[in-house]
């Protein structure tokens, strides 16, 4: 059986540098498949080449059989993957529920900004999406913050607030670009439990984090990218002990450090 989103030989440039030179990914439903490497790694490219937000200039992408490349970023999470963003992209001055629904533009029979201009006079199809939202919100533990302005949300707060917004699509899967990046430990717990909740419930994720610990507790699957290649994928454990990987560690410490 192929995984649920698959990727073959993915190429992109920027100025004629790669960023990522023909890298093959799979990740499966109801697994964690993390992508780790240093910065500039490619991570987020990949994750913007899949989600719709930048064009590769080869490769192939599917999702349940579905070609995505070339589909606008909305279509693509109509078709079940949703993504967070490693720099948050809140609506600062949206509330946070208001927040939560943008996660779900892609439902909305008379679109987004129809259902926004309406805001606080719901209509019924809104209300529903609302109440969803709000059903979202209570599960991240936001539930009480509905009606804050979104900027206004301590950052830990915030990064829960993304992982709201994509999971209110209800995603088969969902690419989560640092999810634990500038959280205390207490604050990563939580994440990872949360993480963990959505994976048992059989959604897939996809975790891109720099936290060895975490992508080593929670992770089906590793795959490691130094320089827009793959240079390792396989169990925790094994990409842990792999070569080109160790080498990649400054120090043996928790953050993946310089390219082998
Ligand atoms: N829109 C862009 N324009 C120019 N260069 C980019 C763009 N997006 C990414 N890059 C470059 O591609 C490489 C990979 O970046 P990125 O995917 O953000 O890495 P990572 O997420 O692993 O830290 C970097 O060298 C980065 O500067
Ligand atoms: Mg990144």
């Amino acid at each position: 059986m192929s995984a649920l989103l698959d990727v073959r030989g993915l190429s992109i440039s920027f100025g004629g540098v790669a960023a990522l030179d023909s890298v093959d990914f799979a990740a499966e439903a109801g697994k964690i498949t993390a992508l780790i490497g240093p910065n500039g790694a490619g991570k987020t490219t990949l994750i913007n080449c899949v989600s719709g937000f930048a064009q590769p200039d080869q490769g192939q992408a599917g999702f349940g059989g579905c070609a995505l490349l070339g589909l606008p970023a909305h279509r693509i999470m109509g078709l079940g993957l949703a993504r967070t963003f490693q720099h948050l992209r809140m609506f600062n001055r949206m509330n946070v529920l208001e927040n939560v629904m943008v996660g779900l533009h892609g439902r909305m029979r008379r679109g987004f900004l129809a259902a926004m201009l309406r805001f606080p006079v719901l209509r019924r199809e809104e209300r529903a999406l609302a109440e969803k939202a709000m059903a979202v919100l209570a599960e991240v533990g936001l539930a009480r913050a509905a009606g804050k302005p979104a900027g206004a949300l301590p950052y830990g707060d915030q990064k829960r607030l993304a992982l709201a917004r994509a999971l209110v699509s209800d995603p088969k899967m969902i690419l989560l670009d640092e999810p634990v990046a500038g959280l205390n430990p207490a604050e990563t717990r939580v994440m990872a439990d949360l993480i963990l909740k959505v994976r048992d419930r059989g959604v897939g994720l996809v975790l891109v984090e720099h936290d060895m610990s975490l992508v080593m507790r929670v992770s089906d699957t590793v795959v490691a990218l130094c320089s827009g290649r793959t240079i390792a994928s396989g169990t925790p454990a094994e990409v842990q002990r792999h070569p080109e990987v160790v080498a990649a560690y400054l120090g043996g410490g928790e953050e993946f450090g310089l390219c082998a």
